[in-house]
């Protein structure tokens, strides 16, 4: 009777232990369907992370085009490495507009290579000349004005003057005025560095 009781136990342990496997899975079933519900699916993963790149990407390009234009250099302003003349409203110096105001012989200021104040010239042949002055005083800077009457630049601060290609005539002056190149593209006038020798002086341009 008493091997009965022991033999009838064990068969219950074992049969409890047989089925605690069975609730063990049945309930990482459970938690899996739960879990799998929480996880978006592949699409919504992939929606999620565009979503998210564009969240960080669109401020990060935002930021990394100014901050890699802060390292180039800034431009003289005009095509093929010149600075575009501007008129005194700012404007851009057109040839055909210019020419039909200014007549030849004309000497009248635009701005040019870094901002200075610069000559442009109408020609006898009543075209834009091929060279601007720097109109800069090489004394101590004053702008030095046109006298057409006198066929010269007369600077008024010291009395230093110019003649008509702006090469120094009488000082204290130590230079003529610097020269650029005068150019019209598109009939777009612009200007860009003179490095030749100086036609006036046949010196090595004293600017550069
Ligand atoms: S600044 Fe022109 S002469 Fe002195």
């Amino acid at each position: 009777m008493a091997a009965q009781a022991v033999l009838s136990s064990k068969a219950a342990a074992f049969q409890a232990r047989a089925q605690r496997p069975a609730a063990r899975r049945a309930s990482l079933v459970v938690r899996a369907a739960a879990a799998s519900a929480e996880v978006p699916d592949m699409g919504k993963r992939q929606l999620m992370n565009l979503l998210l790149l564009g969240a960080v990407g669109a401020p990060a390009v935002g930021l990394a085009g100014p901050y890699a234009l802060f390292f180039v250099p800034p431009s003289a302003g005009g095509g093929a490495g010149g600075t575009v003349a501007k008129d005194a409203l700012g404007n851009d110096v057109k040839a055909t507009t210019w020419l039909a105001t200014h007549a030849v012989g004309d000497r009248s200021l635009t701005q040019g290579l870094k901002g200075d104040a610069t000559y442009l010239i109408v020609n006898n042949e009543g075209a834009i000349e091929k060279y601007g002055l720097n109109a800069v005083c090489t004394h101590l800077g004053c702008v030095v004005p046109w006298n057409k009457a006198e066929n010269k630049f007369m600077c008024p601060c010291h009395g230093s003057q110019y003649n008509a290609e702006g090469k120094k005539i009488r000082g204290p002056a130590p230079l003529s005025l610097a020269l650029a190149h005068c150019d019209v593209n598109d009939d777009i006038v612009t200007f860009t560095d003179w490095t030749e020798t100086d036609f006036r002086t046949g010196e090595a341009p004293w600017w550069n």
